[in-house]
């Protein structure tokens, strides 16, 4: 068994304290902390941006795992070096040039990642592949927490399983949207190595965290 990452999103935590609540799962045994920037524009949602990121930097050693939902990407890349990000994952339609952005990322020195909405086939990645370090299934539409696990997305996470093992290289293969205690294990199964989870981390609460996260990983379930 593959170890398995988990990326709490902070998308669920209470805004009023974020510094706090990135400690606290920091503390509780998250592996990165995932950060989800909306525009309102590519996806119907807001959030926050560079500025806020690196406020929270000095929380936790942690990696940034920074997934934007924005367009255009490429004019904010250094901007997100800068704040502190250590993976920037993006969606190929937020850009007409997927490659160039991920060149670009590589260039400011962090590790490029692609997502992929649950409408977007798994071939995208194929003439890409070997410029990620990360590709993103997104299990629910992205925009906002809370919603419900979309099944077929696990067709689409054996597929890039099968593709990522073909080219050798520790490529994290990442799922998000409607994670829980239940379809983690099944995701886990089909071949990610990486859990993305906002709502079935931040419930209950600081004291609740650490229960939360482990109800997330495989062993629970063994
Ligand atoms: C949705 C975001 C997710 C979201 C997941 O656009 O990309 O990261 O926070 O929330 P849950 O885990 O509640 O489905
Ligand atoms: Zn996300």
């Amino acid at each position: 068994m593959r170890d398995i990452l988990i990326s709490p999103s902070i998308l669920s935590a209470d805004f009023a304290c974020l510094g706090e609540e990135i400690r606290a799962i920091d503390h509780a045994g998250a592996d990165m902390i995932h950060i989800d920037v909306m525009d309102g524009h590519f996806v119907p949602n807001l959030t926050f941006g560079p500025p806020v990121i690196e406020k929270l930097r000095p929380h936790t050693k942690k990696p940034f795992d920074v997934h934007l939902m924005i367009a255009p990407v490429d004019p904010f890349i250094h901007a997100f070096a800068k704040a502190g990000a250590d993976i920037l994952t993006v969606h190929p339609e937020a850009g007409a040039h997927l490659h160039r952005t991920l060149q670009a990322i590589r260039a400011a020195g962090m590790k490029p990642g692609v997502a992929l909405n649950p409408a977007t086939p798994a071939s995208i990645i194929e003439p890409v592949i070997d410029d990620i370090d990360l590709v993103l299934v997104m299990s629910v539409n992205p925009g906002f927490g809370g919603q419900a696990f979309i099944e077929s997305q696990l067709r689409k996470v054996e597929q890039l399983r099968q593709m990522i093992d073909r080219t050798g290289r520790d490529i994290i293969l990442e799922i998000d949207g409607g994670l829980n205690a239940e379809t983690s294990p099944r995701a886990i199964s089909a071949g990610v190595t990486a859990i993305v989870a906002g709502s079935a981390v931040f419930k209950g609460g600081p004291t609740a965290y650490a229960d939360n996260i482990r109800a997330l990983r495989p062993s629970v379930h063994a």
